[in-house]
């Protein structure tokens, strides 16, 4: 039996400049342009192997040891999109294999909790998309891939790029021109870190594509948020990241989370992502900038109540310290050096 394989890996990225909202469902064409960081290979990753043989029966797929369907939509059209591009190749050259008929068996495989909050499905369908592309031999031009992962889940466009990435929405109705693109590699700012706060490992409340369908539908600060705040917040974040400017970088990060979380509240019902906890963090945050009389962390929260803290590698000690000194109970210090955080700052009125 001959058996065609190929691995790939794709980290998770967490969006300092939200996607929320589709104007097509089933394209996941957003709403506004969004801005992400890319974790780097050695932190939350999935690491996706896939086989093409004429001797499989059918396409299965294994996520973390278990057999998942294959059935979604999403799935199907990532896969209808790899195995076209495919056909096209093996049109042109003949003695090719013919992968495109052949099954395929994928196998899946995350270093982290599964939709807990951190952006799993992303890194998931990168992995996918680029461990097929690679089985396929298909250029590798991650724009061009990054319009097939995002059919799979929106945020998953912007994990085929390492480092700064923006998801430029585009105009056409077909989504030909809705793709992520580089804004600066990691090695560009590589003093930035980036904290992740697990306050709860629980699967989410409301999953994103419902909750950001039910803003779309039902909030009025929502329409404010795309035509008037996010498209100028598109442009400072990028030059604030090409100018390392961690400040102004900082800033638009957390007034964008705050933002995506108004318009949560301002849903019609209600979402709610924020816990105690979270709200705490926040404060926290606030604080410890007032009293460095400047910005030296910056939060950010997914559709979730875990924390995502940036800083610049100079300010370690101080930000993880005081956040540990606060948050003892919070996971995500673990592989962090101990020294790192004993360098907390005395903050009051936080409980
Ligand atoms: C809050 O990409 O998970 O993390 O396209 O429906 O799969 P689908 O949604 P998804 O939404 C991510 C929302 C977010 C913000 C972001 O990552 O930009």
């Amino acid at each position: 039996m001959t058996v065609h394989t190929a691995t790939c890996t794709a980290p998770v990225n967490i969006a300092t400049l939200k996607y929320w909202g589709k104007r097509d469902k089933s394209l996941n064409l957003p709403t506004n342009s969004s801005i992400s960081v890319t974790l780097s290979q050695d932190d939350l990753r999935t690491l996706t192997s896939a086989a093409a043989s004429a001797d499989f029966q059918e396409d299965q797929l294994w996520l973390n040891g278990a057999l998942e369907s294959l059935d979604s939509p999403r799935t199907k059209a990532c896969l209808a999109d790899l195995r076209a591009l495919r056909a096209a190749v093996e049109s042109a050259d003949a003695s090719l294999p013919k992968l495109s008929q052949y099954h395929l068996h994928i196998v899946s495989e995350n270093n982290f909790p599964t939709a807990a909050g951190l952006a799993s499905s992303a890194a998931g369908f990168a992995a996918l998309v680029s461990a097929i592309a690679s089985l396929y031999e298909l250029p590798q031009d991650m724009s061009e891939l990054s319009k097939i992962a995002r059919k799979g889940s929106g945020s998953a466009c912007r994990s085929l790029f390492g480092g700064f990435v923006a998801w430029e929405m585009g105009a056409l109705e077909d989504g030909l021109d809705s793709k992520a693109v580089e804004v600066a590699p990691l090695a560009h700012w590589p003093t930035m870190k980036a904290a992740i706060l697990v306050v709860s490992d629980d699967k989410k409340d409301t999953p994103s594509t419902t909750g950001m369908q039910s803003t779309v539908a039902t909030s009025d600060l929502f329409q404010h948020r795309i035509h008037e705040v996010v498209p100028k917040r598109f442009e400072e974040m990028k030059k604030a990241i090409v100018n390392k400017d961690f400040e102004t970088f900082g800033e638009l990060t957390m007034k964008d989370s705050n933002s995506f979380h108004a318009v949560c509240l301002d849903s019609y019902p209600p979402i709610f992502y924020l816990n105690d906890t979270s709200k705490k963090i926040i404060k926290l945050v606030h604080k410890l900038n007032e009293l460095e009389g400047h910005i030296i962390a910056a939060y950010t929260f997914d559709a979730g109540p875990n924390a995502v803290i940036y800083y610049d590698e100079a300010n370690e000690a101080k930000v993880l310290g005081t956040l540990h000194k606060y948050f003892a109970q919070v996971q995500g210090w673990d592989k962090k050096d101990a020294s790192a955080l004993n360098g907390g700052v005395d903050i009051d009125g936080v409980d």
